[in-house]
Parts: C-alpha cells; sequence; structure tokens
C-alpha cells in the first residue's frame, strides 16, 4: 500500500479530538455535506451507501438525519475513528443501518452492490497513480451501475503562482484549528509528500479511468476540491 499507515496516523488519541479540532472550519464540512445530500436527493428510501475512509463518520451522521431508511457501509482502516463512530450512531440512534468495516475497500466481503459512495478527504493519502486509481476501482467495484459518487480531496496546481495565496490562506486555516509553528513546519514538509496533492485535472483522470464518468467539480473550499460523478 502506497501510503502512511492510516492507523498510526488516525490513531486513538487522534481520533479523540479529530471532531472537535476542526470546529472553526466546520463550514466548509457542512457545506461539503449539504452538496452530497443534494446530490444524492434522487436515490430510493432504501438507498445503500458505502462511506469509504468514514473516519468519525460526520457524512453518515448528517445524511442518516435527513434520509430514516438508507443503509450506510462505513469503511476506515484505522478502528479507533470508527469506534468514535460507532459511539455516534448508538447516540444518534442509527447503528441499525450501519455495516462498519474495520480494513481496506478492497478486503471488504461482498455485500449487495450500493446505490451511491462517498469518499471524503482519503484518496490525497494515496501516494501513488496507481494505488489512488485502483482505490477508486475497489469503489467502482461495489456499486450498482449509475451509482453516484462524492469525492473530495486535496488537491492544487502547486506551480501556479496563485497557490502560494491559496497555501497562505490553508496555512491559517491550520492555525486557527490549533497548529503551532512546528506544526506548521512539519505540514509543509510533509505536503505532497505524506499525502499526495495531484492537481484537479490528474484526479479528476484517475477518477475517470477507474470506473466512473468524468467527475463535475461542485465544490471549492481553499485547497479542498469536491466532485461529483457516476459509475460507468
Ligand atoms: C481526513 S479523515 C476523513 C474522515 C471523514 N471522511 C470526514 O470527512 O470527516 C481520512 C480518513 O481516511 C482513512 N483512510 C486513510 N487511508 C485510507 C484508505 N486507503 N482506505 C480507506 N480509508 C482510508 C483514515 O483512516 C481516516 O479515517
Amino acid at each position: 500500500m502506497s501510503q502512511l499507515d492510516p492507523t498510526l496516523m488516525f490513531d486513538k488519541a487522534r481520533a479523540a479530538q479529530y471532531d472537535s479540532q476542526f470546529a472553526r472550519a466546520n463550514a466548509f464540512r457542512d457545506v461539503i455535506h449539504l452538496v452530497t445530500d443534494l446530490a444524492f436527493a434522487s436515490l430510493p428510501n432504501d438507498a445503500r451507501i458505502l462511506v469509504v475512509g468514514a473516519g468519525t463518520g460526520s457524512e453518515i451522521i448528517a445524511l442518516a438525519a435527513r434520509h430514516s431508511s438508507w443503509h450506510f457501509t462505513a469503511v476506515d482502516p484505522a478502528g479507533a475513528m470508527l469506534e468514535v463512530f460507532r459511539e455516534k450512531a448508538i447516540a444518534a440512534g442509527i447503528l441499525d443501518r450501519c455495516t462498519i468495516h474495520v480494513g481496506y475497500i478492497e478486503t471488504l466481503a461482498d455485500l449487495p452492490l450500493h446505490d451511491a459512495a462517498t469518499s471524503l478527504l482519503v484518496s490525497h493519502f494515496l501516494q501513488t497513480d496507481a494505488s489512488r486509481g485502483a482505490f477508486f476501482a475497489e469503489i467502482a467495484a461495489r456499486l450498482k451501475p449509475g451509482a453516484l459518487l462524492v469525492n473530495a480531496d486535496l488537491a492544487a496546481d502547486m506551480t501556479e503562482k496563485i497557490s502560494a495565496r491559496l497555501y497562505a490562506t490553508w496555512e491559517q486555516m491550520l492555525r486557527e484549528t490549533g497548529a503551532d509553528a512546528a506544526g506548521l513546519d512539519n505540514y509543509r514538509a510533509g505536503f505532497g509528500k505524506d499525502f499526495a496533492v495531484h492537481t484537479p485535472a490528474a484526479v479528476e483522470a484517475l477518477i475517470e479511468n477507474n470506473g466512473f464518468e468524468r467527475p463535475s467539480p461542485v465544490l471549492q473550499t481553499l485547497l479542498m476540491r469536491t466532485w461529483l460523478t457516476a459509475k460507468t
């Protein structure tokens, strides 16, 4: 696997503070959830949603609150993140509508095909084109033909002059969500290495070449881009 171990990056300590750490930037999270909810409006009442890299499952909590009979398959290798999600699902009374899989998407056992999928801020952790492409292909394999996918990732053309201003604004968000000077240095050193920062066009090509239609950009929140597409 061409990525840092997510069970170390998203360990118990990180999982415990993940939801509160970015409170200042909750509007970014919420607008991605709103766009996802709008995109999925035509799904049937009994829709099955595959949520890859679910983490603490905020996208599931948001969608489940508005769609009382949708079923969710939450997939994530980081068990500590999914444990936080499990507690949130119990509190929200939706655990019986969730299948929780601790592991990578390729280890997800045969389940009925899904009507839609989300992958929010996940695929950039896969650092090579090959592994990132395979990730999208594994999602496509678990979807019905025509099923929708909302994918969000960090993406930017860092060779463009304007990207420096964008990065500075992103860094301000990190500062205001608790990063100190050492943390910002560390983040800068890992940018594009610990996680991929492909250009938007490169991410779109990886999605399109691995089982999906050409994705439509539906949202940009600083360095985060969100696309909507459908399985071919
Ligand atoms: C930044 S968090 C996003 C969590 C959630 N989707 C959200 O929007 O709040 C990224 C999550 O992706 C998971 N992840 C990393 N690599 C993954 C992979 N190859 N497959 C599935 N999940 C992965 C991490 O464990 C982590 O929980």
